[in-house]
């Protein structure tokens, strides 16, 4: 296996930069150097063309080098850089919370900014438990995940979150606990959404029965788990947690830093599968991944009920945000890639093509019987992979990096491979990645 490309980096170079979520040992030996991107597809140093299978970090919807997007960025940089994030504003980011509200379910209409998807998650569980507190409840302080979860890289993040390798080396978190997964035997190699798992839901009575709802601020959920292995909601599951979060006085919170703006054949995970809940988070789609940005929609009531109990009105409602909040060059690529989403009809792109998309990925069945299962909804796809020599992403690496070898992009995560390709994709470019991952798969069986 050889990617070897011509950089002219050094040593020092190479050394000084610890990279995040990468094999460092392994990439600095044999570094895998991106230098451009356009439409579906990155070039290497080597100037070989990649495609992008996973739409960058599930970022880049729209493809790469937006002229929209770009001109949009280009002209706000010369037009006004930066502005303070507390205490004044820009028109931008006003015209972008009602932008974002648009996609938003009804009544999610008051939008948060922050820098990324982990601030987003951050930001809705500090107001989740601050708005109890306002309402008189200040013991509602727990949380509950899920396990195979992902909510992010900060410490409420990997507290809520449930992927035991991002766990590992952290010591103590936030308290919360975890709903059990709904990746169930029986499910495997399902289209869409899958018959069995609904009951998973029940477990939640379970926690609040030993910790009790007078304790409990929030559960948080990804709709369709991304990082942690693809993994689509049950029919009825997400249903069945709002009706108990309802029944408790707990909040629902949505993590949708994957699901949002288009990914799902939807404006949100909570509009493709039926369930609104008290708060989405998001981030990537919303510039299309061109620059840093995250943003979080509580109801309105949740809003409301800071306004009411705030105070004099100089006084801040909430002490909470960040420098880079609303930062005007995110807000300008955020309206370009909201816009262009419109203007492209690309939902709608997503959502026609999801059932080709659907046969192309489950075609993979016969490739080998090491694909153990195939999961589908919209644009995104998860091939689990049987684990060899009991590392089970040993086997999804090096499939990953013979992909890469072959032109394109993919992506690995513990036993599975993720794909989530751009919403301007064509079926001719599907079918060859497609068949390029059969073959691969075919080698390493
Ligand atoms: C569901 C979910 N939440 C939160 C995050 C964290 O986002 P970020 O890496 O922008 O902090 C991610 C990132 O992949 C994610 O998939």
């Amino acid at each position: 296996m050889s990617h070897i490309a011509k950089s002219n980096l050094t040593q020092a170079q190479l050394d000084a930069h610890w990279m995040s979520y990468t094999g460092n040992r392994q990439f600095k030996k044999d570094p895998r150097i991106i230098v451009s991107a356009e439409g579906n597809y990155y070039t290497d140093l080597d100037g070989r063309k990649i495609f992008d299978g996973l739409s960058g970090l599930w970022t880049c919807g729209l493809g790469h080098s937006v002229p929209a997007i770009n001109e949009a960025v280009a002209q706000q940089v010369k037009t006004l850089d930066y502005s303070p994030a507390f205490q004044f504003g820009h028109e931008k980011s006003f015209q972008l919370a009602e932008q974002i509200s648009q996609f938003m379910p009804e009544g999610l209409n008051r939008i948060f900014f922050t820098g990324s998807g982990s601030e987003s998650v951050d930001t809705a569980l500090k107001i989740a438990r601050a708005y109890w507190r306002k309402k008189g409840m200040g013991t509602k302080t727990k949380f509950i995940g899920r396990a195979k979860g992902y909510h992010g890289a900060g410490i409420s993040g990997f507290s809520v979150g449930g992927i035991p390798a991002n766990r590992t080396l952290y010591g103590q978190g936030l308290e919360s606990y975890h709903l059990p997964h709904t990746q169930v035997a029986g499910n495997e190699f399902t289209k869409g959404m899958p018959d069995q798992g609904k009951e998973k839901a029940e477990e939640l009575l379970n926690l609040i029965a030993l910790h009790d709802a007078s304790n409990i601020a929030a559960v948080i959920v990804e709709p369709m788990s991304g990082s942690g292995g693809v993994i689509i909601p049950p029919k009825g599951y997400l249903q069945r947690l709002r009706e108990i979060c309802d029944q408790h006085n707990i909040l629902l919170i949505f993590d949708e830093v994957i699901t949002a703006f288009g990914r799902m054949g939807a404006k949100t995970g909570s509009e493709a599968f039926g369930v609104t809940p008290d708060a989405i988070t998001m981030a990537k789609q919303v510039t299309n991944g061109v620059i840093p940005m995250g943003a979080v929609a509580f109801k309105q009531e949740i809003y409301d009920t800071f306004m009411d109990t705030g105070g004099p009105e100089y006084m801040l409602e909430v002490p909470h945000g960040y420098t880079y909040s609303a930062h005007p060059i995110a807000c300008a690529a955020g309206l370009a890639s909201l816009g262009e989403i419109k203007k492209q009809g690309l939902i709608q792109r997503v959502n026609d093509m999801s059932p080709a998309w659907e046969n192309s990925v489950h075609q993979l069945k016969g490739a080998s019987d090491i694909v153990t299962d195939i999961r589908n909804y919209g644009f995104a796809a998860g091939i689990t992979i049987a684990p060899v020599d009991n590392e089970p992403s040993k086997r999804p690496f090096q499939i990953a990096m013979e992909m890469w070898d072959k032109g394109y992009y993919v992506r690995y995560g513990a036993d599975t491979i993720q794909l989530a390709p751009p919403f301007i994709t064509e079926q001719s470019e599907i079918d060859s990645m497609i068949n390029a991952l059969g073959d691969t798969i075919k080698k390493h069986s």
